[in-house]
């Protein structure tokens, strides 16, 4: 990965602003608005508002990037209860795109009236670590594989977890079963992980890494995105998976990313995963896709 790429803020839909990614050829948020899908696909499936009562809340932040999740996490918390105390470990594999985020002062658009807010973030992107009044964080350099080793080795347990990265076909180092298994153990038996990724490979992972998993309500464009919770969490129901979503989890797109010793290449694991494909005598997707959408819209 590349620390000399230069970010350039690209608009979003809502106003706020993201950067494209040359490397994984990809921009960092939805273009629908980058703000509004941290708050809609992040914040508000892991329940922060109804879990801000907490007197702690602790998260686990991958692929922090520019640190959206991160301050509309904090943002939210706050606004409920300012004196719940928020633990952070973030992981992410380049540290200039939170130092990007600071330099074009791209919280300016986010309205955020606590400035406490945009020097903890001045502070994780240049220190990597902060600790105050009511936050504690840290920001773990490198390939998320690795450190979330070490993150689960420190007995570190999340009420969120926000699974943030490109998305699979650019970067399905970070969706296969073996690294789903060791975040879900990160995960407290009574915390919510949430992504915005509804693909099948990724639902089968979460699914084989023992958590259960729900849809949640698709923001700006038609995708829904994934909730997963331990199945010991009690009083807890999942909104439901669609019919068709259930049928796609059939299909040969539900076949996973696998990634057996945590340290292939994106080309290895993609080709190894295209070969499972052509193997398997799971339905093709073309044949899911077609009945589902010349008839029935996805959701
Ligand atoms: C979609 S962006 C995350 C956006 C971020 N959550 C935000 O709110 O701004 C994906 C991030 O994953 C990081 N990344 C890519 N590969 C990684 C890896 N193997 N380990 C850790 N981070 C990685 C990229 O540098 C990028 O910042």
């Amino acid at each position: 990965m590349s620390n000399q790429e230069t970010f350039i803020p690209q608009p979003t839909a809502d106003g706020s602003f993201t950067f494209f990614s040359e490397e994984f050829g990809e921009l960092f948020h939805s273009h629908y608005g980058a703000y509004q899908e941290s708050i809609h696909k992040f914040v508000v499936p892991t329940q922060l508002e109804i879990q801000a009562q907490k007197p702690v809340i602790r998260i686990l932040d991958i692929c922090y990037g520019l640190g959206y999740n991160t301050a509309a996490a904090i943002q939210t918390i706050w606004s409920i209860n300012p004196d719940c105390h928020i633990e952070i470990i973030a992981l992410e594999m380049n540290s200039a795109v939170p130092k990007a985020a600071i330099t074009h002062q791209l919280f300016n658009h986010w309205n955020c009236e606590n400035i406490d807010i945009l020097d903890i973030l001045i502070r994780i992107a240049e220190n990597h670590y902060l600790e105050a009044k009511n936050v504690k964080a840290n920001l773990l350099l490198g390939d998320a594989r690795i450190t979330i080793q070490q993150l689960l080795a420190s007995g570190f347990q999340a009420d969120a977890i926000f699974l943030d990265p490109f998305s699979p076909p650019q970067c399905p180092q970070l969706w296969t079963i073996e690294f789903m298994q060791l975040v879900s153990q990160c995960l407290s038996l009574t915390g919510r992980l949430a992504t915005y990724s509804c693909a099948a490979s990724v639902r089968t992972a979460l699914l084989t890494s023992g958590l259960e998993i729900g849809s949640t309500p698709p923001v700006g464009r038609k995708a829904p995105g994934t909730i997963a919770i331990h199945p010991q969490a009690e009083e807890t129901i999942l909104p439901p998976l669609s019919t068709s979503e259930l049928e796609h989890l059939q299909t040969r797109a539900a076949i996973p990313y696998r990634d057996f010793q945590l340290c292939d290449s994106a080309a290895v694991i993609l080709e190894r995963r295209k070969q499972e494909q052509q193997r398997s005598s799971l339905e093709p997707t073309s044949h899911w896709r077609k009945r589902w959408h010349r008839t029935h819209k996805h959701n």
